[in-house]
């Protein structure tokens, strides 16, 4: 759309969306008095850690549980090192994937949070194929992602994926969005990534400054599909596909990662992979310094 006309279209619809807000805000209110409710909806302990020596174990008896093997990882002072390795012996790359694909570390919190704000401190390689990955993941398959793709220095990815028995197919990469650093950086600098996320709305930020709010959805979602990658698209932007509501809901873990998108091809090609061994390091290092969660709701 352009001219006056798409402007005014663009006006009217946000102003639109402005009084669903408004009314669902007076729902909301409404509901706070019967806030005993709200309340037992939501699971969510406050929480801090600098992910220091002895915040990970393989065993389970700590906030962290190590999924992958011994040596995968390691802590100190300064935070928690995942890493990612070389695989054995001769690679070969064809038509866009690798052959063999290097051991990456992951970590799961022991505890889970439905509904909460979380802030990750944490860098990624700025390598090709390389992904670094800070999720809430539920046993039931829901997921609210921030990933670093190394090969986008200057971005970093939004997702979140939430199945619903009325999906007829997966929808992998239906609410993925590539984000800015408003503020400048790159992703192997530390940066503060938060996801604040309650019953009608996910909010992404980056060192404080919001990018990105997902609602639940429902009534947006004819209109979501026309207006991808413009301005509108971010007043309109909720999880409602072919009837079906994709919005997390179920308890989650805390899982950091580091991983190599070398295969298959589809997944290589989102991560600007496959990773070139002959130029990249054996043993490539994802950082995190802090996590803390907040329970507002
Ligand atoms: C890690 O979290 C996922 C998602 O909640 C869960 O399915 C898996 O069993 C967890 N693994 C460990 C070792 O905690």
């Amino acid at each position: 759309m352009t001219g006056k006309l798409g402007i005014l279209a663009r006006f009217s619809l946000c102003l639109l969306l402005a009084f669903d807000l408004m009314s669902n805000t007076k729902a909301h209110s409404h509901f706070q008095r019967s806030s005993l409710t709200t309340r037992s909806d939501s699971q969510c302990q406050p929480f801090q850690s600098n992910l220091g020596p002895s915040s990970v174990s393989s065993d389970g008896s700590k906030d962290f549980v190590a999924i992958s093997p011994s040596g995968s990882y390691s802590t100190s002072g300064s935070g928690l090192e995942l890493y990612l390795k070389k695989p054995k012996g001769a690679i070969t790359t064809k038509d866009g994937v690798n052959d063999k694909i290097g051991d990456g570390a992951t970590i799961n919190s022991t505890f889970t949070l439905r509904y909460g704000k979380v802030t990750i401190a944490m860098s990624g390689p700025a390598v090709s194929g390389v992904v670094t990955a800070a999720i809430l993941i539920a046993d039931q398959n829901d997921e609210i992602d921030v990933e670093l793709v190394g090969g986008d220095p200057t971005h970093w990815q939004t997702n979140v994926y939430a199945p619903s028995p009325e999906d007829t197919q997966p929808l992998w990469g239906a609410f993925g969005e590539i984000e800015d650093y408003p503020n400048g950086g790159t992703l192997d600098e530390y940066h503060q990534y938060t996801i604040d996320w309650n019953a009608e709305r996910i909010v992404w930020s980056v060192d404080s400054t919001d990018v990105r709010t997902l609602r639940k959805g429902g009534v947006w979602s004819a209109l979501q599909g026309l207006f991808v990658n413009t301005r509108l698209h971010r007043c309109i932007d909720q999880t409602q596909k072919n009837g079906a509501l994709h919005f997390p809901s179920h308890a989650t873990r805390i899982q950091l990662g580091i991983w190599d998108a070398s295969s298959p091809a589809g997944t290589a090609q989102w991560a600007k992979g496959p990773i070139d061994w002959t130029t990249a390091p054996s043993k490539m290092t994802a950082n995190f310094k802090s996590i803390v969660v907040e329970c507002p709701y």
